[in-house]
């Protein structure tokens, strides 16, 4: 389905349909009362519905199976082998999300930090599968401000050999200035999201948005 952010079509850009359950997820989230338990398990809720999205978009194939029956089923398989990587720190909330759902998944991390006085990203360090080029590559990274971190890590996984269109970036809360700065950098990546809010603030946290979600996740607010 093709996404517009300000008036411009984003084809490679899904978000989540807005369902009673995700608006009340997102509204858990997002509410400043909620205990850290809550946001935690609600959080984590959301992740999986993200990253159930995302295998959606893994090519898979025909397999033919034989039932308890004894008849035939025309089935399908996942084609292909798949690498998270979470970006420190915030994305390693959604590390055990990816993990309930992909058993033999790989997991690289990458480590960008934004400069809170600039909000620039910087580059420290990567721990990445040997055989990263071969995978479909997971970015996990739960808000999605101004695409600072996101646009250096794809430019890594670009120089590690990921080709774009192995690239699927999960974000639970974007600003359109980070959708439209990652997508106009790498057009064929895909990037899902739960919901797109209206903007950035002078600090570059996304608006509404919830505030700093490491901080509230791992609890050093
Ligand atoms: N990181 C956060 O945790 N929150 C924002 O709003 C933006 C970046």
């Amino acid at each position: 389905m093709a996404t517009y952010i300000n008036g411009k079509q984003y084809l490679q850009l899904t978000i989540l349909k807005m369902t009673p359950q995700l608006h009340t997820l997102l509204t858990i989230v997002r509410d400043k009362q909620t205990k850290r338990n809550d946001f935690i398990f609600y959080a984590d809720r959301i992740n999986r519905l993200l990253i159930e999205e995302g295998l959606n978009f893994l090519p898979t194939r025909e397999k033919i199976i034989e039932t308890r029956t004894g008849e035939k089923y025309i089935g399908s398989e996942f084609v292909g082998k798949i690498c998270a990587v979470p970006i420190i720190r915030a994305g390693l909330s959604m590390e055990n999300s990816i993990r309930e759902v992909a058993k033999k998944i790989r997991i690289g991390h990458i480590l960008i930090q934004r400069n809170e006085e600039t909000a620039e990203p910087i580059f420290f360090k990567d721990w990445l599968p040997g055989d990263i080029a071969k995978r479909y590559v997971f970015v996990l990274d739960p808000m999605l401000a101004t695409g600072g971190s996101a646009i250096a890590t794809i430019k890594r996984l670009k120089e590690r050999g990921v080709e774009e269109n192995k690239i699927i970036f999960i974000a639970m809360v974007s600003a359109p200035e980070g959708i439209k700065a990652v997508l106009d950098a790498f057009p064929n990546i895909r990037i899902i999201t739960a919901e797109v809010d209206q903007g950035l603030n002078e600090r570059a946290y996304i608006v509404p948005g919830l505030g700093d979600f490491g901080d509230i996740y791992f609890g050093t607010a």
